[in-house]
């Protein structure tokens, strides 16, 4: 019996079919949807582990707001082999020294899918342990398998896992990470693991309630990635893939684009004491939030303190708050707050009020449709690349099926629009579609 799984950069779900009605499982009671389960891990010192919502909320309160202790702890020496100038090697003893912040509650691990576009992403140290990849993959897909067993009363280890079309550019890299994936699936307890493509499985759902024979497309756009098919569907042939296309792009960095718009409010282009502009290098680790942590360490103290005495004070000591507070993460959950509003609204307020970080700031719709101008192309461009390699013409899709989070996106449905015509453009559900056709394609198997 296989099940399907759709382990998503921002949500991630279990669905399983036996040829009657699909069965999806309750995954997460804190989740406002309670059959997804959000991505999130959080790990305290004690490496009790936390997922789904609950992670979301255990981090807010033991790790927002709370001013991080960085100190220096001696790791022991290493030895240090250089070539020196003639044949013989110099050696020498160098101390390992690393900055910690003493005082951290725990961790929270977001969006763990795409680390995997990195070629040089083993895992993570927490406290005193070090977590692989596999290991912090598995937690979230053991929560999927035990919640699913819990329900049918029955050992579940057969899974077609969904992956994106592409986890990166580099064969090389891409093999790597889907083994990885691999692995955390035999360390959640899975056998048999089946690999299919996210927007394939989008298809099959669909395929099933379609007497005609059809070219559709379909459009996943989630938090990590946007993934794209060309597929002949309906009738009583399985499925055809004529073409696949993937962007690395997706949800997590048109909420990161958004933050642009509060750079003003955090000394965006102000100056130094000196008439020196304030470091670009620092507005650039704002586009995150785990990487806006790493500008509380000691050696950023410095350009602050010269800062607070520069053109825009105020604006310095905001940003010394949202940084030296740990509210970056809160702050963007307001941004991709905003961002979901503006898919149906023309304009609204982020406001934000921690301390003495304080703002109010209207963002209308076509604000953010100026600030994401190239991810705008970077999707026109893939889409003329999808319709090239299946040789077919605009008018010979009969459909485009949009799901994922990130295609309720306005602007891309226009898009959508223009090149396939409005009335072919169909949402399907973005939350089920995925893992319910990946459930049907693991019934199949099943039978086999
Ligand atoms: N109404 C909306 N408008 C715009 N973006 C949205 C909306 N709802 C959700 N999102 C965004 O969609 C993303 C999550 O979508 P989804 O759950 O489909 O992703 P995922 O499947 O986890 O990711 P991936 O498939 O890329 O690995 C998040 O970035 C979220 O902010
Ligand atoms: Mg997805």
């Amino acid at each position: 019996m296989f099940v399907g799984i759709d382990f998503g950069t921002s949500n991630s779900s279990i669905a399983l079919y036996e040829g009657e009605k699909l069965s999806l499982f309750e995954l997460d009671p804190h989740n406002q949807n309670p059959y997804v389960l959000p991505s999130f891990t959080y790990i305290n010192r004690d490496h009790d582990v936390m997922v789904g919502a609950k992670a979301i909320e255990t981090y807010l309160e033991e790790e927002t707001g709370r001013r991080p202790v960085w100190e220096t702890r001696n790791l022991g020496e290493v030895e240090i082999t250089v070539a020196g100038a003639g044949s013989s090697p110099i050696i020498y003893m160098q101390d390992i020294n690393v900055e910690i912040d003493v005082a951290a509650n725990g961790r929270l691990l977001q969006s763990i899918k795409t680390g995997l576009r990195d070629a040089k992403y083993e895992g993570t140290q927490i406290f005193d342990r070090f977590y692989t990849v596999e290991e912090l993959i598995a937690i979230l897909l053991t929560q999927l398998r035990e919640k699913c067993e819990q329900t049918i009363h029955r050992k579940v280890e057969d899974v077609v896992l969904g992956r994106p079309v592409k986890f990166s550019d580099d064969p090389v890299i891409d093999a790597r990470a889907q083994q990885k994936i691999y692995d955390a699936a035999r360390l959640a307890g899975f056998k048999n693991i089946v690999f299919e493509l996210e927007p394939i499985g989008g298809a099959y759902l669909y395929h099933q309630n379609q007497k005609q024979r059809e070219n559709v497309i379909v459009f996943d756009f989630g938090g990590g990635t946007l993934d794209m098919t060309v597929i002949e569907v309906g009738g009583t042939t399985t499925p055809k893939t004529i073409a696949t296309q993937g962007v690395l792009l997706g949800g997590d960095d048109l909420t990161a684009v958004l933050m642009q718009r509060l750079f003003q409010h955090f000394g965006e282009g102000s100056h130094m004491p000196d008439g020196l502009p304030f470091p670009a290098h620092v507005f650039a680790m704002l586009y995150s939030w785990q990487n806006m942590i790493e500008l509380s360490r000691p050696k950023y103290a410095d350009i602050f303190s010269q800062a607070r005495t520069g053109s825009d004070p105020l604006g310095i000591q905001r940003l010394e708050t949202l940084v030296n507070e740990k509210l970056g993460f809160k702050l963007f959950r307001e941004l991709e707050s905003a961002k979901i509003k503006l898919s149906t609204d023309y304009m609204t307020t982020l406001s934000f009020f921690e301390n003495e970080l304080s703002f109010k700031e209207l963002v209308l719709r076509t604000h953010f449709e100026k600030l994401i101008r190239e991810e705008l192309e970077m999707v026109d461009k893939a889409l003329d690349e999808l319709m090239l390699k299946s040789g077919l013409k605009p008018d010979q899709i009969q459909a485009v099926l949009r799901t994922g989070g990130s295609s309720e996106v306005p602007i891309f449905i226009e898009r959508l629009s223009e090149r396939f015509g409005i009335d072919r453009i169909k949402e399907i559900n973005p939350f089920t579609t995925i893992v319910g056709g990946l459930a049907l394609k693991g019934y199949e198997l099943s039978k086999n």
